[in-house]
């Protein structure tokens, strides 16, 4: 195999094929990986064995789960320059998985927050998985031996809960695991809800307003950013006082590369209609030729599968040579 042969650091990341990809997932996590592509050795999955920790209807999860895929390469990640494929595709997820939940606590588990939010929510009823989801996340990043991984500020308790269990796992048995590093892109996007722009954009807000879909049409994009929760000053500053006015100025500070200085300066004399009519301009401008592409991509099949099979050879190789390791130093005999 070619791979590792050079010296890029490796960076791992996924998005969960759980629900629609919201514009927050496009601005704060893909976007950034197009751009990551060609300085490192990166793996990008779609978790799908996370997605189940929730109920999926299984004929959504498998469109779901080629959408994200096609979303990945329609918005410019080249599927020959990386490693692109479904985690479930990959065995030594779920082995690497349950090693490592053999090596952790019940008690650093209980403390992450994304578990008592939800614990909260559902009670005793809550899934085993979503207790034992962040090692699981442990897993995919491990396996790789990866650098770096580019997380968004939810997902930075799961990283370091990774860290601590493969320090643990090199203090038990010896050196295994690379501690991996988060990455902080250069011009990270934290796409907020556009009703209540305190909230971060997602795709379980209960108001479909709040949030943009990636494969949202056009005029659902115009009607939803005309709707955007602003406030009733009348003036375009960029400042916390305005959260909502903030938010669609980051927007296209996310999608133009605009600075704050030169957009207040633009819109002086104009209003939030004006602001508005621009922003919803450049998401459809930004997602109209990425939805035609997937469309395109999504209606061969033969060739998305050429792509998922590849990157899934590419992917079991190394992580069978991490399992492997872990397997022979935990004591396990090897099967010869
Ligand atoms: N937990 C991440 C999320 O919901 C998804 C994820 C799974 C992930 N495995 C990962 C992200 C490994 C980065 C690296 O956003």
């Amino acid at each position: 195999m070619e791979s590792n042969t050079d010296k890029k650091k490796v960076i791992f990341s996924g998005i969960q094929p759980s629900g629609q990809l919201t514009l927050g997932n496009y601005l704060g996590a893909i976007k950034n990986w197009v751009a990551l592509q060609d300085e490192f050795d990166c793996y990008f999955c779609v978790v799908d064995l996370h997605a189940i920790t929730v109920k999926q209807e299984p004929k959504d999860l498998r469109q779901r789960t080629l959408e994200v895929l096609a979303i990945y390469i329609a918005a410019g990640i080249v599927p020959e320059k990386n490693t692109l494929f479904i985690q479930s595709h990959v065995p030594a997820h779920s082995e690497c998985a349950w090693l490592l939940t053999c090596n952790s606590y019940m008690g650093e588990l209980s403390r992450m927050t994304q578990y008592k939010d939800k614990s909260q929510r559902y009670g005793d009823s809550i899934g085993a998985g979503l207790f034992t989801y962040p090692v699981l996340m442990a897993a995919d990043i491990l396996l790789y031996n990866t650098d770096l991984v580019p997380v968004g500020q939810d997902q930075k308790q799961h990283l370091e809960i990774a860290r601590d269990i493969a320090n643990r796992f090199n203090n038990t048995y010896s050196p295994t695991f690379k501690i991996p590093d988060p990455y902080i892109p250069k011009v990270g996007a934290k796409v907020m809800s556009l009703q209540d722009p305190t909230k971060k954009m997602s795709k379980s807000d209960d108001n479909p307003n709040g949030y943009i879909l990636i494969m949202d049409p056009p005029e659902v994009i115009r009607k939803k950013v005309s709707r955007a929760v602003t406030d009733s000053l009348g003036i375009i500053n960029y400042s916390d006082d305005q959260p909502g006015v903030k938010n669609l100025l980051d927007l296209l500070i996310a999608i133009n590369g605009s600075t704050p200085q030169d957009l207040v300066a633009y819109y002086k004399d104009k209003g939030y209609a004006d602001l508005k009519k621009d922003v919803a301009d450049a998401i459809v401008n930004e997602l109209e030729p990425i939805q035609n592409k997937v469309n395109e991509i999504l209606k061969d099949k033969k060739a998305l599968e050429e792509i998922y099979k590849l990157g899934a050879e590419k992917a079991n190789y190394i992580s069978m040579k991490t399992l492997r390791k872990m397997q022979k130093k935990i004591g396990f005999i090897p099967r010869g």
